[in-house]
Order: C-alpha cells, then structure tokens, then sequence
C-alpha cells in the first residue's frame, strides 16, 4: 500500500565513549560503549515512493540531491541497503532534526537511524516494527544496518541505558538495552556554546585517536570504567556514575587533543563553563555532571530532583547561550499514514 512512512528517532548521548574504530567498511568500534537514549531531541524520517528517477532529499524546505557532499552518507546508506537487499524503487525523504545539526548532539546517529527506519518501512511496505520484523528487519538487524551508515545510531534503535559491545569479530556486534527509561528517568540538559556544524567530523577523528599516545592506555582501562558504570547504574546513585561520565569525556577529548593532527573540540567558553559547574557542585549548589561529545556543547546529566536548581543556575550563569532541556527516552517509533490520509 503506499502512503508516509514517518521514523521519529531519539538522539544518544554515551556515557561510554565510542571512540575509535578499527580499519574496513563494518563501523567496528575499538571498544564498547554505554549510552542513554534520549527523548525529544530526535530526528523524523518521512519517506513515500518517488516518480523521478533518484532519491530526493528534503530538509528545511530545500531539496538536496545525490553528490551534495554535506549529505553523502545520507545517499551512501541508500544506496547500501538498495544494493543488500535487491530494492530499486527512488524514494522521496522529508528529513526534520529538533536539534541543530553537528552540533555536538548525534545528528547522524538519530538521522541514519530514522533514514534507515523509514527508508526499509518504505521499501517493504511495513507499517509498524511487527511488519518490518515480519519482513525480516528485527531490531538487531536494524541497529547492525544502521551502524553502518553511522556507527553511534545502532544504540538509538533502542530505548533507556544501551549497551553496545564490539564482539569478537566485526559482524558480531552486539546491541542491548541494558535498563529501560522508567527505571531511571535522568535528564540531559544541553547547553549550546554553538550550533556550528563542527570542522572534523567523527569519522576522522575515529581514524586520527589511533595516533594518540593516550589511545592505548585508554582501551586499557575501559573494562573497568565499563564495570563501575554499570555498577552506578543498577544502584541507580548520580553521585557514583558523575565522576565516571566526566573522567570519561575528559578522556575522549585528551586523546584526540593529543593525536598526530590534534584536534581541539572544546572552547575556551566551554572549559570556564566546566569549570564553574565543578564548584558549584563542590558548593552543594546544584547536582549535575557533564559528559562532551565531539563538539563544543556541554551535555549535563542530573535527575529530575535536580533540575530545577540547575536551571536556576544556568539562568544566572549564561548570556546567549541556548538550553536544550531533554529526558531518557523509549527509543524509536514507527508511523504510517495511507495516501488518502496523506
Ligand atoms: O557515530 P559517530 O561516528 O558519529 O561517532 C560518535 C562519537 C561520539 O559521539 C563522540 C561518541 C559516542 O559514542 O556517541
């Protein structure tokens, strides 16, 4: 039957770092990361059967075709599960992210995952996750596809704290929900130092932490940080899983920072905002710690008890900066509205 087929699909933000990734065409991780999935920060996929000859792509009222260099993983992922499983009918795509896009906040991973999502609901005709399992496209095998096209969105394909392991060989990842959202329902409050779309994207940064002295080490200690994150959250305490969550973005930054073309994420602005969070908390004023993807944009994860304060804080303390106020979420949702409707 034809008609929209809508994938709204959450953001992530790791706890544990995927950071680094070993060489070939699988997205395999150099080690195993932990993420929350988020809520209302997301991207909706719709995509209908197209009459012209290609894909189109639309974003904020524009149309973007094959060869635009900003959306070629886009087109690339298209063309991968084209190829993979025998589809060849051109597919309109209307594209919406609640977030500025490479900002710090995984724009791919929710995009790819709602591409994928959509794109295969499309294709197969499936109307909800039930058709598409039906069809042969379980939930692994929707995070394993949407890997590929970015490596962090196999973890949005799944709701609450979400484990994923490198596994033993680059086909044997593996994906895992490890708590839902009720269990604990923590918060993400972002600050936007800016919504740029940063100048190193994740790919070559995947490549350039290898030359890092500090790489090595790292790996090394990653099963333990593993451990102890785990630990925090089946005893559910902020005060035991913070220290980790900023340890571990410390870490990511300082390997990078260090790597042969040394790459510098953070701003100044950044680092004073850290800074000042770190004795404000030391102060008892508010309860929050911050975890940084590869981007300026500081990442606060606090509970619900917590937010008000931390809200206050951040009234007194910025000027212009934009607040993206965001929970744990249940991970992605499936739509799809007949042509009449349409
Ligand atoms: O999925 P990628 O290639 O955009 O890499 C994501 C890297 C980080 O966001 C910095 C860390 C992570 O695990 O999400």
């Amino acid at each position: 039957m034809s008609g929209i087929f809508t994938a709204r699909v959450p953001s992530n933000i790791a706890l544990i770092k995927y950071w680094g990734k070993r060489p070939g065409a699988m997205q395999w991780p150099a080690n195993d990361s932990l993420s929350m999935t988020l809520n209302t920060l997301n991207t909706c996929t719709s995509v209908s059967r197209s009459l012209e000859q290609d894909h189109s792509l639309w974003m904020n009222n524009q149309v973007f075709r094959r060869h635009d260099r900003r959306f070629d993983k886009t087109f690339h992922q298209l063309d991968r599960l084209a190829q993979g499983f025998g589809f060849t009918a051109p597919l309109a795509i209307k594209t919406r992210n609640s977030f500025p896009m490479g900002a710090g906040i995984a724009s791919s991973a929710s995009g790819l995952g709602a591409l994928t999502i959509a794109a295969l609901a499309a294709w197969t005709e499936a109307q909800s996750f039930h058709d598409l399992l039906a069809a042969g496209f379980s939930q692994h095998k929707l995070a394993d596809l949407s890997r590929q096209g970015s490596g962090s969105a196999c973890r949005s394909l799944f709701g609450g704290f979400v484990l994923w392991q490198s596994g033993d060989q680059a086909d044997q990842q593996h994906y895992e929900s490890l708590y839902s959202a009720d269990y604990w329902p923590l918060r993400d409050t972002v600050v936007l130092f800016s919504s740029e779309e940063k100048a190193t994207g994740s790919t070559e940064a995947h490549e350039l932490a290898w030359s890092s002295p500090l790489f090595g080490p790292r790996l090394s200690g990653i099963p333990e940080r593993m451990q102890a994150v785990q630990s925090a959250l089946a005893s559910r305490k902020m005060d035991e899983l913070g220290p980790w969550l900023e340890a571990e973005a410390l870490e990511m930054h300082a390997v990078i920072m260090t790597a042969s073309q040394p790459v510098y994420y953070l701003s100044p602005a950044a680092l004073d905002f850290i800074q000042a969070l770190r004795m404000a908390r030391l102060s008892g004023e508010l309860r929050a710690w911050f975890t940084i993807d590869a981007g300026p944009n500081i990442h606060l994860i606090h509970e619900d008890a917590d937010h008000e304060r931390l809200k206050a804080w951040l009234a007194k303390r910025l000027k212009n900066e934009q607040v993206l106020h965001d929970t744990i979420g249940q991970g992605p949702r499936l739509d799809f509205q007949s042509e009449q409707m349409a």
